[in-house]
């Protein structure tokens, strides 16, 4: 039995795939369009799925939309009389899912009567809650959805038992932690989506000084939190979400009010410099969030009386905090999806369908994030030929795999900056061994010249290491996995300059700790590197500049000769600059065959 995941017409689009109740494919449209965060029908994420599969949509059963316009439709009513805007807007939104069937047939050159799958409508805070839970390790668990806003809710919480979920609340529509982080975030001078990684980044360079502030803005309540409305502007007019027509890219507008700029002062211009005060602000605003999650863990703790817990949605991604509830709530495992944002919500509402909806028993665990696309040795000997690499003084090598992987060891840890691509692209936004820029974290130096030479990002953003799971423990304060990059741990007191590279300013890390099994290749990479070095770790980020992460080979390539870098690993195929390459940019400097 086949069952497609559809998250359309919402940031971050995705598809996923499940055969039988193991997933097989899963890819977010923006790795495909390259459009960052795309947010429109994922024609292309689609068709890559059931190519995956072998199957034609004429194959597929099910297909699960992760949106239920009938969700909480007494409180949208009561919004929409006061929010005329805000309802239009819903409403198109929702004419848009009504011509799901009609566009997909569309969209695959399909005859509608040949689709005969039965559509599902799935809520989507439901979705989130599936997406950690049905694909975890446990049987049984807590489980929390927090993010922005969803099917007119922030906040979902229940139980999951085998292939059940039973859900025992929700906080709705304006009360959202994903919204007081968002809001904040744009205070501080960053409006792009996704901003919220910078402002958790910047607060380890501040002090909490304003969390008394802070603890009007967001309030403990009962067993969950409500916001102080007045520092807001989206309970008003609507969270203004619309999308850029020339790309479908999705476009926030401001969540915060005049209130908010009289009390914490006047807001951020983003290209004005980051003060002491914007830290501190930052630092306040992460010191709450952690507040009141923990809090509402606690509850959730409490609640379910669980020892394990699955957490989803985009508040899910906050590393820093995700850490801290070891300290705060006596819970002993928790998972958290690789997706665990809205890209998450295609693969949860197809889970939901095959277990909640169809009854089946559980059958599937994710142990890894590869269920992107994949590419053979002839596509990347293709795109090498594309780009005429041999003429241009590089210096490659088909080698076999021992071989590759020890000549892209002793290149890292020689101190060069390596582009490493392998497999199948990884399914959420982290970069896990795959698609990923890989460098020596014992050079103290290294994070500026990867800031200089690739990434172009804000000083104040750390790197993050990747590391064998067994020395994980020797490294860090918590030796919990971290398979897809959702904790940060402090480093134990004799190992605080060990990842000089991959620390941030409050001596902690966003580790990845890689499994054997999970991810062979990666991990015998990071062997072979501790073999070298002593360190079985490396700075891993994700392999892009600017842009969505590398998924097909010429993008690889492309960005490899665009930037600083200075090897590719591509498959088995080690391609190494010359060392005077200068701005090793275009085709033209680098023409020839392979
Ligand atoms: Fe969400």
């Amino acid at each position: 039995m086949n069952i497609l995941g559809i998250n359309a017409y919402h940031a971050n689009a995705s598809a996923a795939l499940l055969c039988d109740g193991k997933l097989v494919a899963a890819v977010e449209e923006e790795r495909l369009n390259r459009v960052k965060y795309a947010a429109g029908f994922p024609v292309k994420a689609i068709r890559y799925c059931l190519k995956a599969a072998g199957i034609t949509l004429a194959d597929v059963h099910h297909i699960a939309i992760p949106r239920d316009p009938w969700a909480r439709i007494g409180t949208k009513l009561l919004y929409a009389l006061r929010m005329p805007q805000f309802a239009l807007e819903r409403r198109r939104a929702w004419a848009s899912f009504a011509d799901v069937p009609t566009t997909l047939a569309q969209s695959l050159d399909t005859d509608p009567q040949r689709v005969r799958a039965r559509f599902h409508r799935v809520e989507h805070h439901r979705a989130h809650l599936a997406s950690a839970f049905f694909v975890s390790p446990f049987d049984r668990a807590a489980l929390l959805s927090a993010d922005g806003l969803g099917d007119f809710a922030s906040t979902m919480w229940g139980t999951g038992e085998g292939g059940r979920m039973c859900i025992q609340g929700s906080i709705a529509f304006p009360h959202s932690l994903g919204m007081f982080y968002t809001a904040l975030t744009q205070y501080l001078g960053f409006w792009k989506l996704g901003d919220e990684y910078k402002v958790m980044g910047l607060a380890a360079y501040g002090e909490p000084a304003y969390l008394d502030e802070f603890r009007r803005i967001v309030v403990n309540h009962d067993s969950g939190f409500r916001l102080g409305l007045e520092y807001f502007s989206h309970h008003q007019n609507g969270p203004e979400m619309s999308w850029r027509e020339a790309d479908k890219t999705p476009v926030l507008g401001r969540l915060f009010s005049d209130y908010l700029e009289k009390r914490l002062g006047p807001a951020r211009a983003p290209e004005a410099p980051l003060e002491q005060r914007h830290k501190n602000i930052a630092a306040s605003l992460q010191a709450r969030l952690e507040e009141v999650l923990i809090h509402k863990i606690g509850a959730v703790y409490g609640q379910t009386g669980q020892k394990a817990l699955c957490l989803a949605g985009g508040v899910a991604f906050n590393c820093v905090a995700n850490a801290k509830i070891f300290d705060g709530v006596p819970f002993e495992r928790i998972f958290v999806q690789p997706a665990a944002g809205d890209a998450g919500l295609s693969l949860g509402a197809a889970f939901y369908v095959w277990h909640q909806v169809l009854g089946n028993p559980r059958s599937f665990e994710m142990r890894h994030a590869s269920w992107g696309p994949a590419y053979d040795a002839p596509e990347i000997r293709s795109a090498m030929q594309e780009r005429r690499l041999s003429e241009g003084g590089f210096v490659i090598s088909e080698l076999p795999d021992e071989e590759i992987i020890r000549a892209t060891a002793r290149h890292i840890a020689d101190g060069d900056i390596v582009g490493w691509f392998s497999g199948r692209a990884e399914w959420g936004p982290r970069a896990l061994g795959n698609r990923s820029i890989l460098a020596d974290p014992r050079r103290a130096e290294m994070k500026e010249r990867l800031n200089r030479r690739i990434k172009h990002r804000e000083s104040f953003r750390p790197f993050a290491p990747s590391i064998l799971s067994e020395s994980a423990g020797d490294f860090f304060e918590k030796s919990h996995p971290s398979p897809f990059m959702t904790f940060a741990y402090p480093l134990r007191p004799n190992k605080r300059d060990a990842l000089p590279a991959a620390t941030h300013v409050d001596a902690t890390c966003r580790l990845q700790t890689v499994d054997r099994e999970a991810n062979p290749r990666f991990w015998r990479l990071i062997s072979e590197f501790g073999k070298l070095t002593g360190t079985p770790a490396v700075v891993n980020t994700s392999f892009n500049d600017n842009e969505p992460i590398v998924c097909a080979p010429d993008e690889a390539i492309d960005c490899f000769l665009r930037t600083h870098m200075d090897v590719l690993a591509i498959g088995n195929y080690l391609i190494c600059k010359p060392r005077s390459a200068a701005p090793a940019g275009s085709a033209e400097t680098v023409s020839g065959r392979v």
